[in-house]
């Protein structure tokens, strides 16, 4: 491969498996401001296959082709202008900027303040599924329910990508955590820390639980709109699987009246029955956030939080990767490759 080319995985129009491709794309280059980072791997999330299908062009349209992919871990191998807290050969991983993608590839380019320094007792494979899954938790859970000691938490859908950390961070903000899983990921749900776990195959949360002080919903559907019931009065219920509602339009993607009003409409079934229950919901898109992610990797480095991965393929089999991921079963985070994948 020539030094200006990658290999990188491609979306070459929205539709199914066969909408993107492994191919040979030009290497980024950064701009002021922008690291270039040589990808060690990059994980990989829900997001990934839902803009495959195009299912997010409301919020986001990507000009195509586009390589995909949205956290890295990897190695600086060089600064754009006006670059200060990184060197070549820092061990970095970050969540890429919303509405650029390009993590699925050797090299990406990141903005500085997305970047940081990776936990030293990780390696960059484990690293890789923390950006994107550990900050959503991070945002939902502290910023969002405000969980601090002594909350009850409820956390439906608690052994994916985003639960598995979810949990581990409600128990280091004080909380005490319920959530729900399939017999598969009882044992794991377990040894995270959760404090009651619901197997969902077989029971139904909404007869066993009242008054949590709040919820974070995983899954949407028929699930968020019983979470309201479970929460108490004056409590809230984030969701980032439900709909979208005004106020993802306004302070998560700082979009206008015509966002605004869709999403209003779009979620008016979900904000009528949280009413009944006097209960707020809230739709959270997460950000990416380079200090965030720095706390983060402090907490893994403390042994706080154990990053779970679920299975590592190499790049050549990216799209068996998307097909177990979309299976909708991963236990913990679903990472690629990348390093060595052209020799
Ligand atoms: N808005 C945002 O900013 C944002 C950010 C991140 C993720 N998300 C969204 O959040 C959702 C979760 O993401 P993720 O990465 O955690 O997904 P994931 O890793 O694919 O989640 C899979 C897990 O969900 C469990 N599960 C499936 N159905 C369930 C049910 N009915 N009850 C309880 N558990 C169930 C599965 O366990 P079993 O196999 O044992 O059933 C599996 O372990 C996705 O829709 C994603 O798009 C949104």
């Amino acid at each position: 491969m020539s030094a200006t080319m990658m290999q990188a995985f491609v979306l070459t129009r929205y539709g199914g498996p066969d909408a993107a491709e492994l191919r040979d794309m030009p290497r980024p280059r950064p701009a002021r401001g922008e690291v270039l980072v040589r990808v060690h791997a990059a994980g990989l999330n829900p997001v990934d296959y839902k803009t495959r299908e195009g299912m997010l062009k409301v919020v986001q349209r990507y000009p195509l082709p586009a390589v995909m992919g949205n956290e890295v871990a990897g190695v600086v191998e060089a600064l754009g202008d006006g670059v200060t807290s990184f060197k070549p050969g820092d061990r970095v991983f970050a969540r890429m900027p919303k509405g650029a993608m390009g993590g699925l590839a050797e090299y990406a380019v990141v903005p500085e303040q997305f970047l940081a320094k990776m936990p030293v007792s990780i390696d960059f494979n484990t690293a890789a599924g923390v950006p994107l899954a550990g900050l959503t938790a991070l945002q939902a859970l502290r910023d969002e329910l405000h969980v601090s000691q002594g909350s009850r938490v409820f956390i439906p859908g608690g052994a994916g990508g985003v639960g598995t950390f979810a949990i581990q961070i409600a128990k280091w903000l004080g909380a005490e955590v319920t959530t729900t899983a399939s017999p598969r990921g009882r044992a794991l749900v377990e040894a995270l820390g959760a404090d009651v776990i619901i197997d969902y195959t077989n029971e139904r949360f909404e007869e066993h639980l009242r008054n949590m002080d709040g919820a974070f919903d995983l899954l949407g559907g028929e699930t968020l709109l019983k979470s309201f019931g479970v929460v108490k009065r004056g409590g809230k219920v984030v969701s980032i699987a439900g709909m979208p509602e005004p106020e993802t339009a306004r302070k998560d993607l700082g979009r206008g009246l015509f966002l605004i009003t869709l999403f209003w409409l779009a979620s008016y079934r979900i904000r009528a029955v949280a009413r009944k229950h006097g209960v707020k919901y809230r739709y959270l898109f997460m950000h990416p956030d380079g200090a965030e992610l720095a706390e983060l990797a402090g907490l893994i480095d403390a042994g706080t939080i154990r990053p779970v991965i679920d299975r590592v393929f190499p790049l050549k089999d990216v799209a068996e990767a998307f097909a177990y991921l979309e299976s909708g079963r991963a236990k913990g985070k679903v990472v690629v490759e990348i390093a060595g994948a052209s020799g």
